[in-house]
């Protein structure tokens, strides 16, 4: 029996050796850690345990028959994270560079199933040179079972991936479905097509990183929602993600015992929201003083600035968190900002997480550009984000609410359980001066002095419409608040909505505008 037990460690050993010394030393020289070492590191310690280590492939094209490593070129199982149970697959650039065959496919499509059947979070470690040439259509085949999967798991489990090498061509479909997408800095790439097959097809020239850096990807074109300054940076962030979020979508997220006193009022909030208009503040202030101090947790945060996204906690509880942010393009909402919120806020849906929208919004943003590349149906997106929402919608508007971008943003007309404005609000049609100009349009051609004339009407307009009071007389609002009361009533108002039942119409699914 000895020989055999011998024998069964030898097969191990192999496994996890990979691609061997030579290829090890050279993932580590280009700053990169093993598939193992990063699940070693990711995963509380001593709980991985591996699925599928002996697996091979079964090609023999271009002598692949004599060419075998056992685990071939993924590592895949399951383990824990701060205690809860977690699937991973990492790509293993060691062995035949981590590019994907039919097993490896199969062997990322096991986990995916069972972290499907079992309700656990997915987490994908990326790594690899593409489709394996040697498999073949095999190696496409693959792929779709693995895309097939992720749509699937969607809204069903949290979906994360790490990209901590090259991830091109059609290998980026699979991160792109799943909810949250980390790049390691300067050794990540993700790309359709690269450099050389740019040049040639368009004669652009561009460089890796331009085209598919990590930043490139969080601030441009919104694909990455985290940067990390390396591996091990990216997966505490990834640990840090998953304390926000439950297993699956019949459970509620987790809640900590809160480190803040939900009586808290933070008297500074009176004059965080400056008295001039067109004055900008930093919104982050407004969530430090109203949220569990220090629990935002930014997502995409670098890219559409103008809207923040994020998790944070109130009374310990775990909340998404949308805010306009005065401070970027006056927190007007564009393409990328309703793009970028639409996703979260369906995200948060789908995960029973309770979203909390702070508004202070002049409106869609002008312009020629955004027109021409659909700002009204990727506004449309977000419109239709919050209005499908089911769970507790709590929405306080700290300044503007202007025109259409006050319906959107979680208004109660479109569904949102708790609305309230601060004494500096103006929910309005439109801005005291553009409204002005519309209505008086004449007189002021004929005023003597126009100037003059023109600010006693936006004085009076200020007056009369730019304040929260005929939204509350309607019952728009449910309560003007003064601002330091926000937390403690936002608290009470978590507890109540806890029990909040709401369901949509039947039907096969709806037709978000894309
Ligand atoms: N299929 C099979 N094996 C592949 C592969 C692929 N698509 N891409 C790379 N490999 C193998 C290499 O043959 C090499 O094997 P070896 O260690 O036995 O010599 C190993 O993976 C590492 O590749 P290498 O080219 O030496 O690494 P690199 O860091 O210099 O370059 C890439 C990495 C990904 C940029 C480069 O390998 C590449 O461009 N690969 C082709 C990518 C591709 O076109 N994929 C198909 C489209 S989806």
């Amino acid at each position: 029996h000895d020989d055999r037990v011998e024998d069964l460690r030898e097969r191990k050993g192999a496994a996890e050796r990979g691609g061997g010394e030579e290829r090890i030393e050279a993932q580590h020289d280009r700053g990169k850690l093993t598939a193992r070492e990063r699940i070693d590191y990711f995963l509380d310690d001593d709980t991985f345990v591996e699925i599928d280590a002996l697996r091979e492939h079964r090609s023999t094209n271009f002598d692949m028959e004599d060419n075998h490593v056992p685990g071939d070129g993924v590592v895949v199982g399951y383990g824990q994270v701060n205690g809860r149970r977690v699937y991973v697959f990492a790509h293993d650039f060691t062995v035949f560079g981590g590019s994907l065959g039919e097993a490896f496919a199969q062997k990322v499509c096991k986990v995916m199933d069972q972290a499907i059947e079992n309700g656990a979070p997915i987490v994908g470690l990326n790594d690899s040179a593409g489709a394996r040439i040697q498999e073949g259509i095999d190696s496409l085949a693959g792929y779709a079972d693995i895309f097939h999967r992720n749509q699937q798991a969607s809204g069903v489990v949290p979906q994360i991936s790490a990209i901590m090498g090259p991830c091109a061509g059609g290998a980026v479909y699979s991160p792109a479905i799943t909810d949250f997408v980390y790049m390691v800095e300067e050794t990540s790439h993700m790309f359709i097509t690269g450099p050389d097959v740019i040049e040639t097809v368009t004669g652009e020239e561009v460089g890796f990183d331009e085209l598919g850096g990590a930043k490139t990807h969080a601030s441009e074109s919104g694909v990455a929602h985290f940067t990390a300054a390396d591996e091990k940076a990216a997966m505490d962030e990834i640990r840090y993600l998953l304390s926000f979020l439950p297993q699956n979508n019949v459970e509620d997220p987790p809640s900590v015992d809160s480190w803040d006193d939900p009586d808290r009022r933070d008297d500074s909030l009176v004059e965080t929201v400056p008295d001039a208009p067109q004055k900008p503040y930093d919104m982050h202030d407004v969530i430090g003083g109203v949220l569990d101090q220090d629990s935002f947790f930014e997502v995409a945060e670098a890219f559409a600035r103008n809207i923040l996204t994020g998790f944070a906690r109130l009374d310990g509880h775990a909340v998404g968190v949308v805010a306009n942010q005065p401070r970027v393009n006056a927190g007007t909402l564009d393409i990328d900002a309703s793009r970028k919120a639409a996703r979260f806020v369906r995200f948060c849906d789908a995960f029973n997480i309770p979203i909390l929208t702070f508004v202070d919004v002049p409106g869609f943003m002008p312009g020629k550009d955004q027109e021409r590349n659909a700002i009204i149906n990727h506004g449309a997106k977000l419109l239709y984000a919050f209005s499908e929402a089911t769970v507790p919608l709590l929405t306080v508007i700290t300044r503007k609410a202007y025109g259409g971008a006050y319906d959107v943003m979680a208004s109660k007309h479109i569904g949102a359980d708790v609305n309230y404005a601060w004494p500096t609000a103006e929910i309005a049609v439109m801005g005291p001066q553009g409204a002005v100009n519309v209505l008086y349009d004449d007189e002021l051609e004929s005023a003597e002095d126009v100037e003059a004339r023109r600010q006693e009407l936006i004085d009076e307009y200020r007056d009369a419409f730019a304040t929260p009071y005929i939204a509350a007389k309607r019952g728009f609002v449910d309560d003007v608040l003064e601002p330091q009361e926000t937390r403690p009533r936002l608290i009470a108002d978590l507890e109540l909505l806890r029990g909040k039942r709401a369901d949509q119409p039947d039907r096969k699914h709806g037709n978000i505008p894309l």
